[in-house]
Order: C-alpha cells, then sequence, then structure tokens
C-alpha cells in the first residue's frame, strides 16, 4: 500500500504518541518511580502559567494541574519551587506534604525531599523529584516545560 508525504507523518506522529503511553504509563504496582512524558519534542519550551504567585502563601504549597502535568508548587520565604506533586516512591502528593524551610516530608510514608533540589532527604523515598526552574512573572508564577 502507499501513501502520500502527509499520510506517512501522521502516522509517525501517532505512533510516536503510543511509544511514548506505554514508556510511560502510570506504575501499576502503587510504588516505586512514576514518570511523566510532558515533551511536545518540538524542541521549543512551552511557558506555562501556574498559578498567581499570592495564591501560595510563605511555608505552603499549591496542587496545580496543567496539560498532563501535575504539580506542586511551592513558597519557600516568598521564592517559588515547582516540583512534581507525585512522590516518587507511591502515591503521595507532595502539595499536601508537611513542609518545614525547604523540606516537604510526603503524606504518605513520611519520606522527605528537598524542595529546591528535588534531592531525597529521607527515605523510603529514594528516587528525587522532578523539579521546574520557576520564576515569578507579572505576578505568576511561570515554568519552561521542553
Ligand atoms: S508515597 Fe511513600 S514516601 Fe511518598
Amino acid at each position: 500500500m502507499t501513501s502520500t508525504p502527509a499520510v506517512a507523518a501522521a502516522l509517525t506522529s501517532i505512533n510516536r504518541r503510543v511509544v511514548s503511553s506505554r514508556r510511560f504509563g502510570p506504575n501499576l504496582f502503587g510504588a516505586g518511580p512514576f514518570e511523566q512524558d510532558n515533551t511536545d519534542r518540538s524542541g521549543v519550551p512551552t511557558r506555562l502559567e501556574l498559578c498567581k504567585s499570592d495564591e501560595v502563601s510563605a511555608g505552603s504549597a499549591l496542587r496545580v494541574e496543567s496539560g498532563d502535568l501535575v504539580l506542586a508548587v511551592f513558597n519557600v520565604d516568598g521564592a517559588f519551587f515547582v516540583t512534581d506533586d507525585a512522590c516518587t516512591h507511591g502515591p503521595g502528593s507532595l502539595s499536601e506534604g508537611y513542609i518545614e524551610d525547604d523540606v516537604v516530608e510526603c503524606n504518605f510514608h513520611n519520606g522527605q525531599f528537598n524542595i529546591r533540589t528535588g534531592e531525597v532527604v529521607s527515605p523510603p523515598c529514594m528516587i528525587p523529584v522532578r523539579i521546574y526552574p520557576a520564576r515569578v512573572e507579572n505576578g505568576m508564577v511561570v515554568i519552561d516545560v521542553d
């Protein structure tokens, strides 16, 4: 069967999406790493406005959904940081965790992450949480995603 270049390109695009969803689907066992594929693969970062900066008071976090992303926006003494909301250990939500200084404790098994770097501070977490460099523009917390 022959196909036009446009049809071939469309089929290639569909195949990429299928492969992508197979590689990065949710962990069916409820524990371990959870990776999300939020890449548009165009090579151009996408600017995302997540929330108003005054919606997140110092020492707190806000859960924000944007497209396929589920994020936690943290305010650490007036500086904003963004991580995946999902704990890398299991079903915990970091935006619902306990925050002390720049450390968030997962609300599920009490593992801890550094909010600034995503590094694990305390087990049972073993895998750092993904961070997204954040900035405030015109009162909005903004990230760029590749
Ligand atoms: S789900 Fe186990 S520490 Fe977060």
